[in-house]
This record gives C-alpha cells, sequence and structure tokens, in this order.
C-alpha cells in the first residue's frame, strides 16, 4: 500500500525545508526529498553559508591586518586555510543538522533520493512510489555555463570550487561582476590573490542603483581588486604553468589575454528542474527554463513551484517566503509574499543593501519621487568605528512620502536595511521614520537623517 501525503516537497533547500516545517506546523502529513546527503540545499551547502562564513573570517583577517593600525593596536595574523575550511563546514554542518532536527520535531518525513513527478498524485523516490494531494517542486538553480569554458572545480570553479580551494591563488580572474564575483573575488583578495573582474556590461551589479554601482566600485578598487568592464572572456586555454585567459571587448574588438592560477565562473544562474519529468506531466516552463506559476500554481492542478526554479529573485529568503505561503495557501490559509518588499544584500565590506524601486527604475516609469541621502563621513558613529565608506538613500513617492525603495553601502548594512523593509511592509512615509528617535551614535541614524532629507531638514550635515 503506498504511503499517503496531504504534500510533497522535492527539494531541501531554504524553499523546501522551511516549507515542510510549516506544513508540518500546520498539521499536513508532509514529506521533503532531497537527492544530497544534507538537507539546506544549495543556500546552506554551497551557498549563503560557507560564502558568509569565508567572508567573515576574511573580513577579520584583514581588519587586524590592516586596519588596527590606525585605531592604536599592533596585530601581527596569519591564516592557516585547511583550519579556516574545517571552521566553514563545521558551520555548515551544524546547520544541515538543526534542519534534520527541526524535521524531526516537525513530523516531516525526510526522503533521500532523486524526485520524479509521475503524475500530479504520484512521486517516485528512486523506485519508490509516493502518494499525495499536493506536490511542491523546490528544486532550486545551478551555475549558467560559459559557452568554451569548462568547469573541472580545480583550476577553472564555479561558486562552489572556489569555497574549496586548497590555496591562494597567486592571479584569480572572476568572469562576472555580480553577486558572487564580488563576495568570493573579496575573500581570496583578502587572502592575497591578485583578483581581476571582468563584466560584460559597462558597471558592476545590474539592476542595482546607479550610485551604488559607481560608489561600491570605487570602493573596492580602492581596496585592490581590479576591473575590467565592457569586456567578455571567450576562451581558456589550460597550460602546465597556468591559465591563459582570452578576452575582448563586448562589442567586439581587439582581443586580449591574461594569465591566471585560478578562473572562477559566476555570470548568473538557471532554474534546475533536470529529471523532475516536467515535459512527460505537462508543467508548462519559459524559454528559459523557470517554472511558469500564478500564485505558486504551475498550469497542472495540485502541481506547485517556488524558490529558485521559479520566476524573481533567486535569493534564500524569497525561497522561504515562497515556501511558508504555498503551505498556507494548501492548508487553506491566504498566504503572504510581499514581492515589493524583498530585501537583497552583498556581503563585501561595506555591505551593500537594498529593498524597493531603484531611481532608475522609478524614473522609468514615470513615477514622481524625492529623495534623501546621508553619506556615513558624516556619521559620528562610523567615524568613531573608522568606517566612513559609503551612503544610505531613501526614496519616496512625490505626493504621498510612501517609501518607495532604499539603497545603501555600509557596514552593518544588511542589518540595517530591515528598518527600511518594516517601515515599507506597513506603507509608512519618509516622515515616519525622520521623525522616529533613533539612538546615538549608531549607524542607523543615517538611516533617519536621510529620511529628514526628504523633506530638506537633515540635521548633521
Ligand atoms: P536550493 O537551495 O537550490 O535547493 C534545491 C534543492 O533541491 C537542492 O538541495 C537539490 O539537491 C534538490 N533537488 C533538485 N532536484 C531534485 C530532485 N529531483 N529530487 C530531490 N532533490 C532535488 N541567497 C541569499 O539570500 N543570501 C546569500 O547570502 C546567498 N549567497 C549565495 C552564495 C552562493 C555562492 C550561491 C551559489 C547562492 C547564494 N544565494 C544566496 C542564493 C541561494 O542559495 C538560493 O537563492 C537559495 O538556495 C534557493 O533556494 P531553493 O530552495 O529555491 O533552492
Ligand atoms: P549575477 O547575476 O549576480 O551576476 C552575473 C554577472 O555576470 C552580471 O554582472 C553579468 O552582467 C555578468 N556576465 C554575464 N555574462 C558574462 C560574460 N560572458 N562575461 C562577463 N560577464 C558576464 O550572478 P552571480 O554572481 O553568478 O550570482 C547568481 C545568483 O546567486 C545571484 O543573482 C543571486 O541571486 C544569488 N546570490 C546571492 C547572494 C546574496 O544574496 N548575497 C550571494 C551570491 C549569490
Amino acid at each position: 500500500m503506498a504511503d499517503q501525503y496531504d504534500v510533497i516537497i522535492i527539494g531541501g533547500g531554504p524553499g523546501g525545508y522551511n516549507g515542510a516545517i510549516r506544513a508540518g506546523q500546520l498539521g499536513l502529513k508532509v514529506a521533503c526529498v532531497e537527492k544530497r546527503k544534507t538537507l539546506g540545499g544549495t543556500c546552506l551547502n554551497v551557498g549563503c553559508i560557507p560564502s558568509k562564513a569565508l567572508l567573515h573570517a576574511t573580513e577579520l583577517y584583514e581588519t587586524a591586518e590592516k586596519d588596527f593600525g590606525g585605531m592604536g593596536m599592533k596585530a601581527s595574523v596569519t591564516f592557516d586555510l585547511p583550519k579556516m575550511m574545517e571552521a566553514k563546514s563545521r558551520t555548515v554542518s551544524g546547520l544541515t543538522d538543526g534542519v534534520k532536527f527541526l524535521f524531526r520535531k516537525n513530523k516531516v518525513d525526510h526522503m533521500e533520493g532523486t524526485g520524479r513527478i509521475v503524475d500530479a498524485n504520484t512521486v517516485d523516490v528512486d523506485g519508490k512510489q509516493l502518494k499525495t494531494g499536493n506536490i511542491v517542486i523546490a528544486t532550486g538553480s545551478e551555475v549558467a555555463p560559459l559557452p568554451g569554458v569548462e568547469i573541472d572545480e580545480e583550476r577553472i570553479v564555479s561558486s562552489t570550487g572556489a569555497l574549496e580551494l586548497h590555496e591562494v591563488p597567486g592571479k584569480m580572474i572572476v568572469i562576472g561582476g555580480g553577486v558572487i564575483g564580488l563576495e568570493l573575488g573579496s575573500v581570496w583578495r583578502r587572502l592575497g590573490a591578485e583578483v581581476t573582474v571582468v563584466e560584460f556590461l559597462d558597471h558592476i551589479l545590474p539592476g542595482m542603483d546607479g550610485e551604488v554601482q559607481k560608489q561600491a566600485m570605487r570602493i573596492f578598487r580602492k581596496q585592490g581588486m581590479k576591473f575590467k568592464v565592457g569586456h567578455k572572456v571567450t576562451g581558456i586555454e589550460k597550460l602546465n604553468t597556468g591559465l591563459k585567459v582570452f578576452c575582448e571587448p563586448s562589442g567586439g574588438g581587439r582581443a586580449d589575454t591574461m594569465d591566471a592560477d585560478v578562473v572562477l565562473v559566476c555570470i548568473g544562474r538557471r532554474p534546475y528542474t533536470n529529471g523532475l519529468g516536467l515535459d512527460a506531466i505537462g508543467v508548462k516552463t519559459d524559454k528559459r527554463g523557470f517554472i511558469e506559476t500564478d500564485h505558486f500554481k504551475t498550469n497542472i492542478d495540485g502541481i506547485y513551484a517556488i524558490g529558485d526554479c521559479t520566476h524573481g529573485p533567486m535569493l534564500a529568503h524569497k525561497a522561504e517566503d515562497e515556501g511558508v505561503a504555498v503551505m498556507e495557501i494548501i492548508a487553506g490559509k491566504a498566504g503572504h509574499v510581499n514581492y515589493g518588499v524583498i530585501p537583497g544584500v552583498v556581503y563585501t565590506k561595506p555591505e551593500i543593501a537594498f529593498v524597493g524601486k531603484t531611481e532608475e527604475e522609478l524614473k522609468q516609469a514615470g513615477i514622481k519621487y524625492k529623495s534623501g541621502k546621508f553619506p556615513f563621513t558624516a556619521n559620528s558613529r562610523a567615524r568613531v568605528n573608522h568606517e566612513m565608506d559609503g551612503f544610505f538613500k531613501i526614496l519616496a513617492h512625490a505626493e504621498t512620502d510612501e517609501i518607495l525603495g532604499a539603497h545603501m553601502v555600509a557596514v552593518g548594512a544588511g542589518d540595517m536595511i530591515h528598518e527600511v523593509c518594516v517601515a515599507m511592509e506597513f506603507r509608512a512615509a519618509s516622515e515616519d521614520i525622520a521623525r522616529t528617535c533613533h539612538a546615538h551614535p549608531t549607524m542607523s541614524e543615517a538611516v533617519r537623517q536621510a529620511s529628514m532629507g526628504v523633506e530638506g531638514w537633515t540635521m548633521q550635515m
């Protein structure tokens, strides 16, 4: 007799595991199928968590090495790469084991194996057929390949290989000036690699606020990262002594070569739905392979999809919110994801954080807005901390003053942005932040000062 579930989730990443836990809380009989040995998906195993572990360790290392002097301290620091990698792996396994524990606590059946959808009520897991009322696809994404460049995860690596290098490369070329390129490029630069980012466009961090793009590149350059914007890599030759990277202007022109020990390919990610049997059962995908959904429902009744394999930002917290919402919908509740208020953070030093619309998007949509901006050079806590790079900018509707977006570059930006997220969730006006008492001296005062600036009464500048 086959098992009967209310819902089977395929994929144990942030979308799948948070969804499974919520389903358990709601009293649904739920199973989560994951083909990896550990739960947590890309995020916990080879994404958010290991990258942040290395970013944190190397940030401390660089601070001790370069910034202590300015505050009257002297430190002589060295690093032990295998031990740094071990600490990262311990953090990862602590968290993946934590998800296992939460599954047990919330009565989620963890099925280790590869899931394939047989029909809207049947999932095959390595030959075993499970019956279910609903199926949620949460199979995530994979690295987008660069034609003509073969990733071997040793010398030509994706983010996964870049999180596992055995030694610091002398020269590292990063293809793609997006989030992964800047985060992992920063890790290896801090440890001593000469890092050059080759970016197809004439700016880094596509889609982000224009001022953020410019200031971020200026800061990363000052830190020693090199940029070759408006260029594309056309091929890589493997030599005994290293790698020869062929490069040319994006619009065509004189070709060029560069030497490297390691090349990191990070030109984006694409949805991963291999082997799920979507074609056989007729689940619709778009030209790029993203599953088409409407409120998480695919075109087949009882089959839903969430997270990176669907449209929207490829972010762990977006997948998580969708996982929770889809289970609430299946359980007969409302389910809520506010796509206008999904923050994004780049975990470099300083961090880059944003939420809502950029000025460029508002202009394009013809929406009239006002803005307030405050530099961290004028923030007392930033001066105390010797961390004055960056600014905070808030955008509000010209007539109603409703907050439409916020963009910032600052140490701690990834935490500070949530003040604006909560305000936006409540559809607050910029004046609401301006009139909220903020503790002194804090970096968050810049958020208030910029909000005062929307009506021209910034006080500390
Ligand atoms: P995934 O986490 O990809 O999980 C999908 C799971 O499904 C995988 O474990 C896969 O093995 C499994 N699976 C696939 N097919 C099957 C099948 N047929 N049967 C069984 N199992 C299957 N996002 C952030 O918000 N913050 C960050 O700091 C951040 N850092 C990142 C750093 C890196 C280097 C990378 C690569 C990504 C990062 N991301 C970050 C993005 C984040 O990891 C993803 O957005 C998030 O993991 C998506 O969650 P998901 O549940 O949709 O898919
Ligand atoms: P990305 O989309 O952020 O950046 C890719 C970059 O590569 C873009 O700037 C693009 O213009 C450039 N590019 C594309 N083709 C190119 C070519 N042929 N030559 C040179 N440059 C080229 O993608 P990335 O960095 O791979 O990250 C993938 C996704 O993972 C992100 O979009 C994000 O959703 C997620 N992620 C999130 C993190 C976070 O939230 N902190 C951290 C890491 C990843």
